[in-house]
């Protein structure tokens, strides 16, 4: 590969990312192109979901509005106002949305999402051992590989549309975000912070478990995110406020929520080490969403995001059990408000993002990424 080669891309994404502020160049739109990505397959929870949930559970909020009000479609199942972060990564490839795994006859040539809202990384088996119980879907990320590798002999055994494994060069394998809703349990459920860290390597060990898993069935390009700030979201903010101000840090966000958060995060980059050793054939990428979360806090005011309202929900009072209680006030429920212009909030409903979160993310996170899949390098061999 030339450097003067490299050096364009480099500058691609960088103009990419800088002109981002002021418009939407479609040179961003671009960038996973090169990659040459013609597939995408998803595993993880509600922030990647794009419609396995509400078949489980179709009274599930996130499918009916305010949900999807400003997705093209409406209401789809995604948990926010409009597209997810997977959804640009998909426009960023030049391919279309994901369809999920348990819409029927759907067309997954270019991937599926087996993403499933409020699902966790460990069994349920596992939390139930720890007396925590599962609040809404049992089906977790081992059970989501499960269908993966369902779906995969299905589609080998045809001739239509081979997909045995090693024929997988230009798919991108996302794993997660998944482990989150392990903690938000957790919490939820009266466990303190130090009980929810005792967690962490055993929802490190079942993620990098599902990386191995996913390496047997054929994938060599793998991403894998951590955790958002949970500090910094409003359903934290609201159920565990403290009076004490040591408790919050300049963001005013809690810092002993992020800290469970950036020490998942730090052992599930240690995994990710260990992994791609072990997988020289392989690309393993860590997803940063703590960090470009912390990007798009600290610069909200130039993003036309209100700084007072950057730690509010546009959508309901913070609480997301809408469903299992219609006056609950969470998004979705009937007491629930929406704010008028979502694109000014970072939080949709107090644990979702807005649309406008996830966009600026995702194009944070495609300038991270994309060089560390060294897709550039491929173009030129080509
Ligand atoms: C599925 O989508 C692909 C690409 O978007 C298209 O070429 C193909 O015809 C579609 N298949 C069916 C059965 O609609």
């Amino acid at each position: 590969m030339s450097s003067s080669t490299r050096v364009l891309f480099q500058l691609q994404l960088i103009l990419c990312f800088l002109l981002y502020l002021h418009a939407r160049p479609a040179i961003c739109f671009a960038i996973l192109t090169n990659c040459k990505i013609d597939k995408i397959y998803q595993l993880g929870d509600s922030l990647s979901d794009t419609g396995n949930r509400i078949v489980e559970d179709p009274l599930d909020a996130c499918g009916s509005l305010p949900y999807g009000q400003n997705f093209p479609r409406g209401p789809t199942g995604r948990c926010s106002d409009g597209m997810l972060m997977i959804d640009h990564f998909a426009l960023a490839a030049g391919i279309p949305f994901l369809n999920p795994y348990l819409k029927g006859n759907a067309n997954f040539t270019h991937g599926v999402n087996f993403a499933v809202g409020g699902s966790t990384a460990l069994s349920e088996y596992a939390l139930a051992e720890k007396d925590i119980m599962l609040l809404g879907t049992s089906s977790t990320l081992g059970i989501q590989l499960d269908w993966m590798s369902t779906f995969f002999a299905s589609q080998c055994n045809t001739h239509i549309n081979r997909l045995c494994p090693g024929n997988f060069k230009h798919a991108l394998f996302m794993v997660g975000e998944t482990g989150g809703n392990d903690y938000n349990f957790a919490l939820a459920q009266g466990k303190s912070i130090e009980e929810a860290k005792t967690l962490v390597p055993e929802v490190v060990e079942i993620i990098r478990d599902a990386v191995r898993r996913v390496i047997d069935l054929g994938a060599s390009r793998i991403i894998v995110p951590g955790n958002f700030p949970i500090g910094c979201f409003p359903m934290t903010l609201i159920m565990f406020k403290s009076d004490s101000k040591s408790a919050y840090d300049e963001h005013r966000c809690l810092k002993d929520f992020n800290d469970l958060a950036a020490f998942h995060n730090q052992y599930l980059q240690q995994a990710i080490i260990t992994l791609q050793e072990e997988n020289p054939g392989t690309t393993i990428v860590y997803g940063d969403y703590y960090n470009a979360f912390n990007w798009l806090l600290y610069n909200a005011p130039y993003l036309g995001i209100d700084a007072k309202s950057a730690l509010e929900p546009c959508c309901g009072n913070g609480g997301i059990d809408s469903e299992s209680s219609p006056t609950s006030g969470g998004c979705g429920s009937l007491n629930a408000q929406v704010c008028l212009y979502p694109d000014r909030y970072i939080s949709w409903d107090g644990i979702h993002l807005t649309r406008k979160a996830y966009s600026v993310l995702s194009k944070w996170l495609l300038a991270d990424i994309t060089p560390k899949l060294k897709c550039a390098l491929q173009v030129v061999d080509h």
